[in-house]
């Protein structure tokens, strides 16, 4: 049962997303369905837990969670399909808690991961997902395939359609290559990062780690703070952040914002002072050198100075106020390492923990819609 008439109308979309262009029309006004704010939070699902979606309430263990086959954005996800996702994550941090960490749900399925740029986190992450949900895992990068031969994305995607796998992981540098192959693709298609549009397994890691530490979303102040413009990590993010009822704000120089960031419907700052004022959540982003084509800041020295995180503008956000940060971190740059690596205030292990939850469960839901 899918709740419908309590979604918020009005919220998301990104728009005239094609290849090489993340442009986007802001409308979201959303906000979380009423009964989600001021509860109190209960890491494992059960029948009494306001936070828990109708859908997996109501539903087998087996029933779909979400409206499509395919992962490509936040966008297109209602916030019961964002609840029902962190609610069965956590059955999944439980798993991964276990000495015995696998199971047999995703037995005799194939997961490909297909990678055409470098990742770590990502990558291992839906790796260590798959393999202990049971699946064969393969794992393709750009430097190992054809592609790196001149073959096309589509020529790659029929290829890998001929080895019939079942979930297809995608990360690309342009924006809409998910989108294009889950379109010649007959498999689930996720989106592990398009170009500068969606990244959106991050943005469900990281509610996933905001949650089970404040319990949820209506009204948390979250900073996103850095290279907003070449970022698809606070795009996703400020979508989710937005539709789940928290204030986000974006915070960055001038030239790290898109010209029309204000359209994005969030507050818009280029001071940490202002912009860290009272905050619950402090989002570091990367400085994406790879993605600039000229000099967007100063120098490194200069940008650690007005907008890297440190002790001092930390003191500008809430008491207590936790950091968190997508990795990988340029350390000195928009981070201080003892900042990174102070366990009182940084969530960044907790972060990597949860995306292995978050990505069982993403394909935990997407294998419920396969045949
Ligand atoms: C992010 C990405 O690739 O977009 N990293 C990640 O998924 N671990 C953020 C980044 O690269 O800065």
């Amino acid at each position: 049962m899918r709740a419908t008439q309590m979604i918020p109308r009005g919220f998301h979309h990104w728009r005239d997303i094609s290849f090489g262009s993340s442009q986007i029309v802001p409308n979201w006004v959303a906000r979380s369905p009423a009964g989600h704010d001021n509860c109190v939070y209960d890491p494992l699902p059960h029948s009494t837990s306001p936070l828990i979606s109708p859908t997996l309430m109501t539903s087998p263990s087996a029933a779909p969670i979400l409206p499509s086959k395919h992962l490509l954005g936040i966008e297109g996800l209602s916030p019961f399909d964002v609840t029902a996702l962190l609610d069965l994550a956590e059955t999944y941090v439980v798993q991964g808690r276990a000495t015995d960490k696998k199971t047999a749900l995703l037995r005799g399925r194939t997961l490909i991961n297909l990678f055409f740029e470098a990742s770590t986190r990502t990558q291992s992450s839906f790796e260590l997902a798959g393999k202990r949900l049971g699946a064969d895992v393969l794992n393709m990068s750009v430097k190992t395939s054809s592609v790196s031969k001149g073959e096309t994305l589509i020529d790659t995607a029929s290829t890998l359609n001929a080895m019939r796998p079942d979930i297809l992981v995608v990360r690309h540098q342009d924006a809409g290559a998910a989108l294009l192959l889950s379109q010649k693709l007959d498999c689930s298609v996720i989106n592990a990062g398009d170009g500068a549009h969606e990244h959106p397994t991050q943005a469900l890691l990281d509610a996933l780690t905001i949650r089970r530490r404040l319990g949820g979303f209506e009204n948390l102040v979250v900073a996103i703070c850095g290279d907003v413009l070449h970022s698809r990590v606070a795009r996703s993010n400020l979508h989710l952040l937005s539709m789940m009822g928290a204030r986000v704000r974006l915070v960055a120089p001038r030239t790290l914002l898109p010209a029309d960031a204000e359209r994005f419907g969030v507050e818009i700052h280029t001071d940490m002072k202002t912009g860290l004022a009272g905050a619950d959540i402090v989002m570091m982003l990367r400085l994406q050198l790879e993605r600039m084509s000229g000099a967007f800041v100063p120098s490194a020295r200069e940008y650690f100075r007005f907008y890297g995180l440190d002790r001092a503008k930390l003191a500008y956000a809430k008491p207590g106020a936790l950091v968190m940060h997508p990795g990988p971190m340029n350390r000195g740059v928009e981070i201080a390492s003892d900042i990174a690596d102070d366990v009182q205030v940084s969530l960044i292990s907790e972060q990597v923990e949860m995306g292995v939850a978050i990505r069982m469960a993403i394909l935990d839901a997407l294998s419920r819609g396969l045949s």
